[in-house]
């Protein structure tokens, strides 16, 4: 077994972050309201019903969350673009000072010898465009790109590689067909549309970066999939549930086709949204690198319930953390082989653009978040060895903040937040990590 700093030279280190989950700000300088503001505000959609209105108040005290990013040490940082505050209708008119405030922190990350690795889009789409219909409306992926169009020309002399979406999984499922996310729709697999235009969002959006002249990636959430069971049912069952969180999402965008989806109800042109031309508009543009977002592995079974395809089961005898996900660093490896067994010589280089786990606030000093990260490095790092080309690492969360339906209460943060307060205090992981990447730049430069 490798040890945990035996990653690639180059290897970027670094920590993700989200612009509804920490900015706040919700009302200044011509912000207009996004779908989670409408969301939040609806009597029991948020764990005791929280909101961003305020989350770390980082549109205010990003100096000092760029102090923190530079006393980690890290080479990049992931953030997201609100839309809403670009684009306040989601179409047409440009807001300056929400171009400006984007501006002012590259430029403050650039100064701090950071990269930038900005999201365009997680999750925060502009409400006036929900009021036509959000990614179920196909003219969506073109408002989208258009909007990737003006960041990509302020920002693209300073920002060299760029996220369109993060995890369209996570923003179908738990936003259109579940109700758990904003919107709060509740249409089952009749969300899938949403799924498809996403992802012709993505497309049109990589033209234009690559036009540009920029790098292209997006954030999937990936799980490795496993049947409960080795029976024909649960392994049928299996299948059909990777077909939905993987497949849906990595096969069009590097085989250029859907997985078969007739095990969901869910027809070739997924329910009419597929045009002619529309695989290439994705496929063609390529990836310069697939972002994996991680959690966990899932452990699927044959339905109980006919009217669904699959039961989802825990996985028992490991840890869970707080949130009560199963801790398997062994399966960011078996996903990341899976991938290349999948995808062959059509998979870009992987960088993990999401890792990490929330831990109760009373837990001292931040073990299960240190070993949570140390298990998967070095399952990351036994991947590397076996010949995955991975580029970077970015863990999740810099910051305790605001985590969608529960709100406040999963912190996922190297550095806890004090709500009341807005103190900012490093947690021991924090140390840990820039400990880490310390002696992994040491290393290299032996
Ligand atoms: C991911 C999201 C991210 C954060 C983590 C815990 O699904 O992309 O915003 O909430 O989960």
């Amino acid at each position: 077994m490798p040890d945990r700093y035996d990653l690639p030279p180059g290897f970027r280190w670094g920590v993700a972050t989200a612009a509804y989950q920490i900015e706040g700000a919700v009302g200044e300088d011509g912000r207009g309201p996004s779908v989670w503001d409408t969301f939040t505000a609806r009597p029991g959609a948020i764990r005791d019903g929280h909101t961003g209105a305020v989350a770390c108040d980082h549109y205010h005290r990003w100096p000092e969350d760029i102090a923190l990013l530079q006393g980690l040490g890290v080479d990049g940082y992931r953030f997201s673009i609100a839309w809403p505050r670009i684009q306040p209708t989601g179409a047409g008119t440009v807001n300056p000072a929400g171009l400006a405030f984007y501006d002012r922190l590259v430029d403050a990350l650039l100064d701090a010898g950071i990269t930038p690795l900005p999201t365009l889009f997680h999750w925060d789409l502009p409400q006036a465009l929900e009021d036509n219909g959000g990614w179920l409306d196909r003219d969506t992926a073109h408002r989208f790109a258009d909007y990737a169009t003006v960041m990509a020309d302020r920002l693209g002399d300073r920002v060299p590689a760029w996220i369109t979406l993060n995890e369209p999984f996570v923003h179908t499922v738990f936003g259109y067909a579940l109700g758990i996310h904003a919107p709060g729709r509740t249409l089952m697999f009749d969300a899938l549309p949403a799924a498809h235009h996403q992802l012709l969002a993505h497309g049109l959006a990589a033209t234009a970066l690559h036009d540009r002249g920029l790098d292209v990636l997006i954030s999937n959430n990936l799980t490795p999939v496993g049947p409960a069971s080795p029976s024909p049912a649960d392994t049928a069952a299996a299948r059909a549930y990777d077909a939905l969180h993987n497949r849906l999402f990595t096969d069009p965008l590097l085989l250029g086709r859907y997985p078969d989806l007739t095990a969901l109800g869910v027809p070739d042109d997924i329910f009419g949204a597929v045009r002619p031309g529309d695989l290439d508009l994705i496929h063609t543009p390529g990836l310069d690198g697939l972002g994996v977002n991680y959690y966990n592995p899932t452990r699927v079974a044959a339905p109980t319930d006919p009217a669904l395809p699959f039961d989802l089961l825990d996985i028992p005898d490991v840890p869970h953390t707080a949130f009560g996900w199963p801790v398997v660093p062994e399966g960011l490896r078996q996903l990341l082989l899976d991938l290349r067994q999948s995808y062959g010589s059509s998979l870009p280089p992987i960088t993990i653009t999401e890792n990490g786990c929330s831990v109760t606030e009373e837990t001292a000093p931040d073990h299960p978040r240190i070993t949570f990260l140390a298990t998967h490095l070095d399952a990351l790092a036994q991947a590397a060895a076996e010949g995955i080309d991975i580029r970077g690492y970015y863990t999740w969360s810099l910051l305790d903040n605001f985590e969608w339906a529960e709100g406040y209460h999963q912190r996922f943060g190297l550095v806890h937040v004090d709500f009341t307060t807005q103190r900012r205090t490093p947690r021991a992981s924090y140390a840990w990590y820039r400990d880490l990447i310390v002696a992994h730049r040491a290393r290299r430069s032996m």
